[in-house]
């Protein structure tokens, strides 16, 4: 993908772009970084891009703006965010040498304030408009490289579908960047989230993985496993194999959390609805339904399960205590320019 010439020029100096991305889900975890400033991951990871969770972008760089000002869900943004977000976008200055702050206006259509993480589709979203809004004619994996800076995460977003994000060797980053190898069609994969816990996480995911890398005992042998599951889920995905997918991505949620409540002090994500979740994985495998377990760096728990299974387990995860919504996801496509 390379971004065209798509800005809506107001004014000689007013650069305007706009555009869409999803937010994903992790199949193998990043958790844990070797270049903190850079967001460099320790290990690579695999993804799947979640529709319908998507967040649109607008932002415009201007001379009458003396400060960076950023609106989310059609409100101000708390400091810190606008903070975090203003940084970003002094990459996008340097690059294209326009010195104009700029009005981000960022929303998310996500089914309910559902406690997801928006960072992924905000940040590959965030990075498309800018880069478009300022004529970079930038390729997919430039974009990837730049979303990656905003956040991990959203550098899988940005090519969408199932993606891996190469951890890369290189100190300046250059060659860790996320490519799709799949659209998830193969498998009709399907991604159910239970929403237990609306609310905004306890610790935010930067701090918990420097936690992670400090304190934990496990966290060398995590990063091993990381790396060794990417190449699992890579060979699962290529020959179409949902059952080796599936056992994999929950291993490496299980591993991942392992690691995080070992730190000191321990950090625990979970929630009553989260383990139950989990049970409720195996209880259905036994009985001979694809489903496996995720979860973030949250208490949401996420089943993984296909097209034809999607409504059974669906209606199983609706019953356990303390889920108040599901929303069912498919993979989707990568972060485009929009009108
Ligand atoms: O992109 P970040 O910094 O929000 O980190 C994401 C971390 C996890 O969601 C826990 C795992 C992942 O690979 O998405």
């Amino acid at each position: 993908m390379t971004i065209e010439k798509d800005t809506h020029h107001n004014g000689p100096e007013t650069h305007t772009g706009r555009a869409r991305a999803l937010s994903n889900v992790a199949l193998v975890k990043y958790f844990g970084k070797r270049d903190l400033r850079l967001n460099l991951p320790a290990a690579s990871s695999v993804s799947v891009a979640l529709e319908p969770l998507v967040t649109t972008t607008a932002v415009t760089f201007a001379p009458m703006f003396t400060k960076d000002e950023v609106v989310l869900n059609d409100a101000a943004a708390p400091e810190n965010f606008t903070h975090r977000v203003s940084g970003f976008l002094d990459l996008f200055r340097r690059l294209s040498g326009v010195p104009h702050r700029a009005r981000v206006d960022t929303r998310n259509a996500f089914p309910t304030a559902a406690g997801l993480a928006s960072s992924a589709s905000g940040f590959a979203a965030l990075t498309v408009a800018a880069a478009a809004a300022l004529d970079l004619s930038l390729d997919e994996p430039a974009l990837s490289v730049l979303a990656r800076r905003g956040s991990g995460s959203a550098a899988r977003s940005i090519p969408g579908g199932i993606a891996v994000w190469q951890a890369g060797e290189r100190e300046d980053g250059s060659d860790s960047y996320a490519t799709r190898i799949d659209d998830g069609g193969k498998m009709d994969l399907r991604i159910l989230v239970g929403v237990c816990d609306p609310g905004p996480k306890s610790v935010g995911s930067t701090e918990a993985m420097e936690q992670t890398r400090l304190t934990s005992p496990y966290y060398q042998r995590w990063v091993a496993c990381a790396a060794a599951d990417t190449g699992t889920a890579i060979r699962a995905v290529e020959t179409g194999d949902l059952e080796a997918l599936g056992e994999v991505t929950e291993h490496s949620a299980l591993a991942m959390h392992a690691a995080i409540l070992a730190t000191r002090p321990g950090i625990i994500f979970w929630k009553g609805p989260t383990v139950e979740g989990l049970h409720l994985a195996r209880r259905l495998r036994k009985e001979g339904l694809p489903a496996y377990f995720t979860c973030d760096a949250g208490p949401q728990p996420k089943l993984l399960t296909d097209g034809a299974h999607e409504a059974e387990v669906a209606a199983a995860l609706s019953e356990l205590p303390g889920i108040v919504e599901i929303i069912r996801c498919r993979p989707g496509g990568g972060a485009t320019v929009i009108d």
